[in-house]
């Protein structure tokens, strides 16, 4: 019968042999597939390979700490980190346009990751955290229905000109299969639960020119939304949730003083398959609680929404 233990032992016989002495290079970005990959590769393959994580300036809050002591003092893999902020922020610059600058987050990506790559000595290979599902979609007009309306970038996206070889040790698997695997590597039920994180990260959370000033309210807000979510054990009921930060600016009162600052929207869904999803139905009290700890902590926001539209006829992300 077949078991995740005898998965493992076929894929890291398969991955050697495939292998031999060359290397392997994996974009590692945090999520569930690719770091279920990455501890798959390093059980078959150790040090040969390298993963590079490639910090666009785009995450949240804490983020490239979480991979850095994970994988480099946990797991004790080869991690390289490429802090490409001010790459990513002078590309985007000016620019409001939702696909535009997915398009750009994608090129600026390949750009700085395979920069890293050629540092690498004799490498080989390009190591994915492609799944079945993906595999489906991407094969099945160009990306599928989604991805006409959202240009996404997670397959296809990488390094064509290095002519690297591509490995994907999951192409076989559905997202509980890889859920089930990371476990068995020893992932942590943290990791193997994540909410998925969309590639162009805050920079389609926040409408509008994406600055640096923008980027920290956002992510002071978002760290606020998601620990406050955790806290009341919703984390585990919902497909995502996350905070979007508008362009628009709003008068408020604090103390004495007049504000004029920015409005939030909080995003909270339900879905299987973010094909359709639902806007959940969060507890008034803690959306107050929510909106209460943002307007106060985080300077330059005065103001909180919630946003109650379903998908169809919205997206769940704003852009
Ligand atoms: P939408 O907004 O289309 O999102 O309802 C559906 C799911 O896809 C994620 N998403 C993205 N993921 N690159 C990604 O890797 C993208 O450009 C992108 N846009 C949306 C979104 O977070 C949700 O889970």
């Amino acid at each position: 019968s077949w078991t995740m233990a005898s998965f493992i032992r076929d894929s890291v016989e398969e991955i050697r042999s495939t292998v031999g002495d060359r290397k392997v290079v994996l974009g590692l970005s945090g999520g569930v597939d690719s770091s279920v990959a990455a501890l798959l590769l390093h059980q078959a393959i150790g040090n040969q390979l390298t993963c590079v994580f490639v910090d666009n300036g785009l995450l949240r809050q804490g983020e490239a700490e979480k991979v850095r002591s994970l994988f480099k003092q946990h797991f004790h893999m080869n991690v390289r980190f490429a802090r490409a902020k001010a790459q990513f922020l002078d590309a985007l610059k000016g620019i409001v346009d939702p696909e535009r600058k997915r398009k750009i987050i994608g090129r600026v990506f390949v750009e700085v990751f395979d920069q890293e790559a050629r540092k690498i000595r004799d490498v080989d290979y390009l190591a994915q955290g492609t799944l079945y599902p993906d595999v489906i979609e991407s094969r099945s007009a160009f990306g599928g229905p989604s991805a006409v309306i959202k240009s996404h970038h997670n397959v296809g996206g990488l390094p064509r000109r290095m002519k690297l070889k591509l490995i994907e040790p999951l192409k076989h698997l559905f997202k509980d299969e890889v859920r089930l695997l990371g476990r068995e590597l020893g992932l942590s039920d943290d990791m193997i639960w994540r909410h998925p994180f969309p590639g162009p990260g805050l920079g389609i959370r926040i409408i509008g020119e994406v600055t640096d000033k923008r980027l920290s309210l956002l992510r002071k807000a978002d760290a606020i939304l998601l620990e406050e979510i955790k806290a009341a054990d919703y984390y585990g009921r919902l497909w995502q949730s996350f905070v979007v930060l508008l362009p628009l600016k709003s008068v408020g009162i604090m103390g004495d003083q007049r504000t004029y600052e920015h409005i939030a929207a909080i995003r909270a869904v339900t879905s299987d398959d973010a094909m359709t999803a639902d806007w959940a139905r969060l507890p008034h009290d803690l959306l107050g609680k929510i909106a209460n700890r943002i307007i106060n902590e985080v300077r330059g926001i005065n103001r909180v929404v919630y946003d109650i539209s379903s998908k169809p006829p919205s997206t769940i992300e704003w852009e």
